[in-house]
């Protein structure tokens, strides 16, 4: 079983229910115990506003950390759609804004490193430039042109980038180890072999427990637009993953689970690790630590009168609000997906 994170705010109960008829399940039918699995935010302010991440954990298999969407069109300056480490100019709640920092966070909240899986994105965010400058930070007015295939302005599946890259050339923003690349006015940043590689040396480096892909089909997965094969990243990261050079310490990537797109570590016959608790463990829901507003383009009083929870944004159907205690965050989608009421969570269209 997997849920999509939106639905884990205040889910803890939920969460021990499920395991508990898993369990009873598994010692009635004698089959191995199904794995509960969420994929959940990777934004600092998201996880203050909706989760008790060590309650969580501890009835989760695996925590798939979306570690991309950290910059994009809903912003009016270039940024990564899923940097690596911090840009050294940015300041205060920006800082949060990148992998390390989420993976760094929800392990010291308290979530198992070996329960930890990173977010890889097969697709860049995109950016319309309003003035001359096109490094980071710079300028913008809008999303680039929709992608021929994905149709949907301010995101380009990585086969639509390869084609984006003919007649300009790749660049390395150092600071968050990861590439953009600019031309005629538009700006994408995106991930690409190189930082995939980076991204699994530190996932490695920090023994994190595993990696999943948003997503399968946004990848070049005929070959025919990157010159690099079939699923050229996906398969980068499969090889990468594999590989045991430089190997952590109790070997817990060594055979590093690679879970992809939206049923991320869906229901498996796999044996779960034998932990967890069987009873208690769940606070009542609280917003702990409210954290401050950050989204000017939202209606103020929106979640004023509203319980804590989860909403469809009325002005975007690609992002969806989160009420916490009055307070109100915008949450986008993952690249592709909408916000569908009918399961509380982002899908595809
Ligand atoms: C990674 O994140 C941790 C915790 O936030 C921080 O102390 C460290 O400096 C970060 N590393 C880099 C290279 O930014």
């Amino acid at each position: 079983m997997s849920i999509n994170g939106a639905v884990l705010l205040n889910a803890c109960f939920v969460l021990q229910e499920l395991q508990q008829a898993y369990e009873a399940e598994s010692s009635a039918t004698g089959r191995p115990q199904l794995m509960l699995t969420a994929a959940v935010a990777a934004g600092k302010l998201t996880i203050d506003a909706g989760y008790e991440i060590a309650e969580i954990a501890r009835y989760l298999d695996f925590i798939s950390v979306m570690t991309y969407d950290f910059h994009g069109t809903w912003e009016s300056v270039t940024g990564h759609n899923s940097p690596l480490y911090q840009w050294s100019q940015e300041t205060g709640a920006q800082t949060y804004l990148n992998t390390n920092y989420s993976m760094t966070y929800w392990k010291n909240q308290g979530a198992p490193v070996e329960k930890l899986r990173m977010g890889f994105a097969t697709y860049g965010r995109t950016f319309q430039l309003s003035s001359t400058e096109s490094g980071l930070g710079a300028p913008t007015s809008g999303p680039a042109s929709a992608g021929i295939y994905t149709r949907e302005a301010g995101f380009w599946s990585y086969y639509e980038v390869c084609s984006f890259l003919q007649g300009t050339s790749t660049q390395w923003i150092q600071d968050q180890k990861v590439p953009y690349a600019t031309k005629g006015g538009q700006w994408v940043g995106f991930d690409n072999k190189e930082s995939f590689n980076t991204k699994v040396t530190y996932l490695k480096d920090n023994m994190f427990g595993g990696a999943f892909v948003w997503s399968l089909d946004l990848d070049d997965f005929t070959g025919q637009f990157c010159g690099l094969g079939k699923y050229p990243l996906i398969s980068e990261l499969k090889k990468l993953l594999n590989s045991s050079s430089a190997p952590p310490a109790e070997g817990s990537t060594a055979e590093t689970p690679l879970a992809t797109g939206p049923t991320a570590g869906g229901s498996t016959a796999e044996s779960p690790p034998a932990t967890g608790p069987t009873a208690g463990g769940c606070t009542a829901p609280s917003a702990k630590n409210p954290p401050a507003e950050t989204s000017p383009a939202v209606p103020r009083q929106y979640c004023e009168d509203r319980i804590d929870g989860i909403y469809p944004n009325p002005l975007d159907n690609k992002s969806f609000f989160l009420c916490s205690a009055g307070r109100q965050f915008v949450q986008p989608c993952p690249a592709g997906t909408i916000y569908k009421m009918s399961c509380k969570c982002c899908d595809w269209p």
